[in-house]
C-alpha cells in the first residue's frame, strides 16, 4: 500500500521510520502547510514533497493517506482524502465532535474506502496480552477498571503544545485507555465527569505565554454495556509517576498493565488484590510503540476483504464518549451515550 503523509510535525519521523520497515508499506511522498517540513521528512525517507494536499491527492500512486495534522484539522483533512477515493489512517481524535466523526464514517462507506484510526496501541502485545487473559476468563468477570492518563506539563518538551492543550489531556491522553478499554469491554452507556484547569496560564519552552480554555485534569467514570465501572483520569498536570496505566479487577484475580500505548508494557496479575506478579505477554513484543501497525492491518484487511481493526464506528464511538465527558464536566449532571460498534478482532496471533 502506498502511503503518503499530511502533516510533517513532532511525530512525523516516528512514522516515516516505521513505514519505510514495513513489508507491505512504501512511503511514496508527504505535504505540510510549513513546506521546509515535507521536504524535510522526503529528504530523509524519501518520497515526493508535496506542496499541497491537492497536488498529493492528485498523485495516482497514492493509495492511502497518512493524517498527522493537528486535532483541529483531522476532520477536514480527512474528508478531502476519502472523498478523493483515499483510505485513510488518522491521528487522534479522528473529529472534534462526533457528529463530524461519525460523517466521516459515513463518508467511507459510501466511498468505499476505509477509515482507520488511531489511537491502535490496544493491537500491541502488552493489551493483547490483557484482552487474552480476559477473554480467557483468567481473571472471572471484569467489574471494574482504573485507567491513569498523568501525562505532565507537556511544554517541557513538545515544541508547539498549543493546539493539543486546546485538544486537552482527555483527548489527547485519555484517548489510548478509553480505545483499549472500549475494545475489550464494548461500547460506554453513561458517563459522569469532573473537569478543572489546575494551571490556566503556561508557557511555551521559547518563553511565548498562553491560556488554557480546556479543563487540564478531567475524571470520569463511564458504565460499560457489560456492566464494566471505568474511572479515567487525564491530566497535563500531573506526571506520569507512581499512578500510571490500566488496572482491570475481575472476580477472582486482578490483572494490571504498566502502559497503554508501548507494547512492551510490563503485564502483572494478582489473586489477592496486594502482591502481583509478572505475566509473560504472549510473543516477543515490539519495544515501545509500533506506529505502524494499524496501517499494516489496514493494509492486510483491504487485500484480504475483512474489516481493518481500529475501525471509524469504534473511534466515533470515543468521540461521543469524550464529549460526553467533556459535556458531563461542565454541567455536573450524568450523560448517556448511544453510539456503537463492531468490536474488533483479536491478533490473529493472540486467539
Ligand atoms: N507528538 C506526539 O508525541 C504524538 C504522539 C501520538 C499522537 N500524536 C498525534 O499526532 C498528530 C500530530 O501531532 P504532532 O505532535 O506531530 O503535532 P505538530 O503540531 O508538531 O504537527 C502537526 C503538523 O501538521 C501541519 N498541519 C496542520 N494543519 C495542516 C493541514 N491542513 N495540511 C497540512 N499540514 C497541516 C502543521 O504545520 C504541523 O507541521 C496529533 O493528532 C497528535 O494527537 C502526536
Amino acid at each position: 500500500m502506498n502511503v503518503a503523509l499530511v502533516g510533517c510535525g513532532n511525530i512525523a519521523e516516528r512514522y516515516a521510520a516505521r513505514i519505510v520497515e514495513s513489508e507491505p508499506l512504501e512511503l511514496v511522498g508527504a505535504t505540510d502547510l510549513l513546506p521546509e517540513r515535507a521536504d524535510a521528512i522526503a529528504g530523509r525517507f524519501g518520497g515526493t514533497p508535496y506542496r499541497s494536499l491537492d497536488a498529493l491527492l492528485a498523485d495516482d500512486r497514492v493509495d492511502a493517506v497518512v493524517n498527522l495534522t493537528a486535532p483541529q484539522a483531522h476532520a477536514t483533512v480527512t474528508a478531502a482524502a476519502l472523498e478523493a477515493g483515499r483510505h485513510v489512517h488518522t491521528e487522534k481524535p479522528v473529529a472534534l465532535s462526533y457528529g463530524e466523526a461519525r460523517e466521516l464514517a459515513e463518508l467511507a462507506r459510501r466511498r468505499d474506502v476505509r477509515l482507520s484510526c488511531a489511537p491502535a496501541t490496544f493491537l500491541g502485545e502488552a493489551l493483547q496480552t490483557v484482552w487474552k487473559l480476559v477473554r480467557e476468563d483468567a481473571i472471572g468477570r471484569v467489574r471494574v477498571a482504573y485507567a491513569e492518563a498523568n501525562w505532565g506539563r507537556i511544554e517541557s518538551w513538545h515544541p508547539a503544545p498549543e493546539t493539543l492543550y486546546a485538544a486537552g489531556p482527555l483527548v489527547d491522553v485519555g484517548i489510548y485507555p478509553l480505545t483499549a478499554l472500549t475494545a475489550m469491554f464494548g461500547p460506554v452507556r453513561r458517563v459522569s465527569a469532573y473537569g478543572t484547569m489546575v494551571q490556566p496560564e503556561r508557557m511555551t519552552k521559547h518563553g511565548t505565554p498562553f491560556r488554557l480554555e480546556t479543563p487540564d485534569f478531567t475524571v470520569a467514570v463511564l458504565e460499560l454495556d457489560g456492566d464494566v465501572v471505568v474511572r479515567v483520569t487525564a491530566t497535563f498536570w500531573v506526571g506520569p509517576g507512581k499512578q500510571r496505566g490500566i488496572e482491570l479487577h475481575g472476580e477472582r484475580a486482578s490483572l494490571y498493565v504498566a502502559a497503554w500505548a508501548e507494547s512492551d508494557a510490563r503485564v502483572e496479575s494478582s489473586d489477592d488484590g496486594e502482591a502481583y506478579t509478572r505475566v509473560p505477554l504472549v510473543r516477543h513484543p515490539y519495544p515501545g510503540i509500533d506506529w505502524s501497525t494499524a496501517l499494516v492491518d489496514l493494509a492486510a484487511a483491504v487485500e484480504e476483504g475483512r474489516p481493518h481493526r481500529a475501525s471509524a464506528e469504534h473511534a466515533a464511538h470515543v468521540v461521543e464518549v469524550m464529549n460526553a465527558i467533556d459535556s458531563s464536566g461542565r454541567n455536573g449532571a450524568s450523560v448517556e451515550v448511544t453510539s456503537t460498534f463492531e468490536l474488533p478482532a483479536p491478533m490473529e496471533w493472540a486467539r
